[in-house]
Formats: structure tokens, sequence, C-alpha cells
């Protein structure tokens, strides 16, 4: 499709209220990839910017996050891998514990297919509390690996992840504030 710089993608994005817990306002993005000029516009907008990096392999995290890196790896003619909740990847894995609001959890990246050396764009739906993006960020630093930049189509600043990136020294690319 061709570009659609006029085009509003956060009016695309739809807001759920109480949405998994009361006085959460979901941001559902299931409308924005549902349409066609918006998903595309998401996808070329987030490879133009992430394409000044010049970044050798994207890094998307689950769930939502895939549906994004993998359409931004074959726009770039890059590599896609994914960093998944614990037990959900087959091979050897290397893992990261990382708090929620209530409790842990644990994301894990296949041994190998992220090595030293490589430079990488983290891609996520979604920016909060920056509790995930900061657990795949620790992924690739425990490999060796260097993060070009996280990138997201929605910034919650509110919540504090855009503050705390900054802090971290980790560059951060958002479509949506
Ligand atoms: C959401 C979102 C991000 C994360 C952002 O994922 O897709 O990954 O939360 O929140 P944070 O900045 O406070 O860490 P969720 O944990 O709901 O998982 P899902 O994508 O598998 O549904
Ligand atoms: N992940 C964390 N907070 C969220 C929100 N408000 N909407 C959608 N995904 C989220």
């Amino acid at each position: 499709l061709p570009p659609r710089p006029d085009l509003d993608l956060a009016a695309l994005v739809r807001t759920i209220p109480d949405f998994p817990k009361p006085g959460i306002r979901f941001r559902d993005i299931t409308t924005l990839i549902g349409d066609a000029e918006g998903f595309s516009e998401s996808i070329r907008r987030l490879t133009d910017r992430a394409a000044v990096y010049r970044p050798d392999l994207i890094v998307a995290v689950e769930a939502r996050g895939f549906l994004f890196g993998a359409a931004m790896a074959t726009a770039m003619g890059l590599g896609l891998v994914p960093v998944r909740k614990a037990g959900k990847l087959p091979g050897l894995t290397i893992g990261v514990d990382y708090e929620l609001e209530y409790g842990v959890d644990r994301l894990e990246l296949h041994e190998g297919a992220v090595v030293a050396g490589h430079r990488v764009i983290l891609i996520d739906d979604l920016l909060a509390t920056g509790g995930t993006i900061l657990a795949a960020a620790q992924l690739m630093r425990n490999v060796g690996a260097e993060v070009a930049a996280a990138m997201f189509v929605i910034d919650l600043p509110d919540l504090g992840g855009s503050a705390r990136l900054r802090d971290a020294g980790l560059a951060c690319e958002t479509l949506i504030a």
C-alpha cells in the first residue's frame, strides 16, 4: 500500500475500560492491525525509524510484539528472534526474571539466537512500566549483544516506562504517546 503520512494511527487504537482488571484502560491494537492501511503505515513508520539504527536483527517480545516484529523483519530483510514467556521455547534457553506489578515473571531466549556483536532492535506493541522491555534488554546484554533501540507502537508515559528507559540509557522510539 502507498504511504499515508497523514494517517492518524492513534484513532485506530481502541481503549477498553476495566480490562483485564478494574481500573486498567486497555489499549487494544487489534483494531489498528485489522485496518489494512493502519497496519501497513504502522510497519512503514517503525521500519523507517528502525533503519536509522542499522540493526542486524529484530528481537520481538511475546505476544503482541511478534505481530509488529514479524512484519518489520520481512520488510527490512532481517531475521526475527522471539523473546518468550517461560516454558514456551523448545530449545536450550537463557532467561531473566523480572518484577511485575504483583510478583515476578520470566522471559526466555534461545541460546545462540542472539550472540555477542549483534546489534538488535527490540520491538513490542506497548510501553507501560518498562519492566518487560528492560528484562528483554537485560537478556541482550547477558549474551553480549547491543540494543540499538527499543521500539513501540504505543507509549503510556504516565506509567513511567519511557523515563526508566531514558535513565537506563536505552534509545526509545514510539509511534503513539
Ligand atoms: C503487555 C505489552 C507489553 C507489556 C508492557 O504484554 O504487550 O509486552 O505488557 O508492560 P510493561 O511496560 O509494564 O512491562 P502482556 O504482559 O500483557 O503480555 P501479552 O503481550 O503476551 O498479552
Ligand atoms: N500492557 C500493560 N498495560 C497495558 C495497557 N494499558 N493496554 C494494553 N496493554 C498493556
